[in-house]
């Protein structure tokens, strides 16, 4: 369970002030596959960088479990990063002098886990994600909608409690979006991978259980599938 609690963000740029985010509270059951949307600037990345890790709130507080992880130091947020968070960015971010196999165990071999046989499994997942017959590839040799599976292939690698995805179809033309929808899709009920999900697509809606709408740093809508 993700508790985010009267989470703020403004952002300060000299006499300028953006809130970003305004005191957004809503809970977040594990297995959920939540789907993110709203107009540009609403916050979405914003409210994705807070429960990544990779910012911290103006006030407000976030929960994985009981566990406040707002307030831990860097370094405990820089573990949680490593071990319990997947990241997907709309550019797939895959280092280009890698293959696709050394792209995906990278952060396996970073978090270097003794026992665990992370090139064997960088190849299973990119079996998972349908790219069993390119793990010798480069990224410049792939169509931007397998690097993109790489690049979730790569996110799921230390085993991430909690998978979260920027527009990950926004570079990608309609077959590829699709597909990619799907893989998470897949991985979310298979591994029980918690999803959250920015698509600003009303097709991708389907691929949620719930989807929450954010205007202008507020939760505007917050919609069940049935
Ligand atoms: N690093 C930043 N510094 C200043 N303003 C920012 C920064 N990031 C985002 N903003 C502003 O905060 C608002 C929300 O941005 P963002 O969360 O990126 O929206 P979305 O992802 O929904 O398009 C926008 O008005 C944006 O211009
Ligand atoms: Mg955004």
């Amino acid at each position: 369970m993700y508790k985010i609690e009267e989470l703020s963000k403004i952002y300060v740029m000299g006499r300028v002030r953006v809130k970003a985010l305004d005191a957004v509270s809503f809970l977040i059951p594990d297995g959920e596959m939540l789907g993110l949307a709203g107009r540009s600037g609403s916050g979405k990345s914003t409210l994705l960088k807070q429960i990544g890790l990779l910012d911290r709130p103006t006030s407000g507080r976030v929960f994985f479990g009981d566990r406040e992880v707002t307030r831990l130091t860097e370094g405990k947020r820089a573990q949680l990063r490593l071990q319990y968070l997947g990241y997907v960015f709309q550019e797939y971010a895959l280092l280009g002098e890698l293959t696709a196999h050394q792209n995906v165990y990278l952060p396996g071999m970073m978090l270097g886990r003794k026992n665990i046989d992370y090139k064997q499994r960088a190849k299973e997942l990119l079996g998972m994600v349908g790219l069993a017959d390119r793990i010798r590839h480069y990224p410049k040799e792939l169509s931007g909608g397998e690097q993109q599976r790489v690049a979730i292939a790569r996110a799921l690698i230390n085993s991430p409690r909690l998978l979260l995805a920027d527009e990950p179809c926004a570079n990608l033309d309609t077959v590829s979006g699709k597909f990619v929808m799907e893989t998470l899709f897949k991985l979310n009920r298979e591994l029980k991978v918690t999803v959250i999900f920015v698509s600003h697509d009303p097709v991708d809606r389907q691929y949620g259980r719930r989807t929450i709408i954010l205007s202008d740093g507020n939760i505007s809508e917050d919609i069940y599938l049935t």
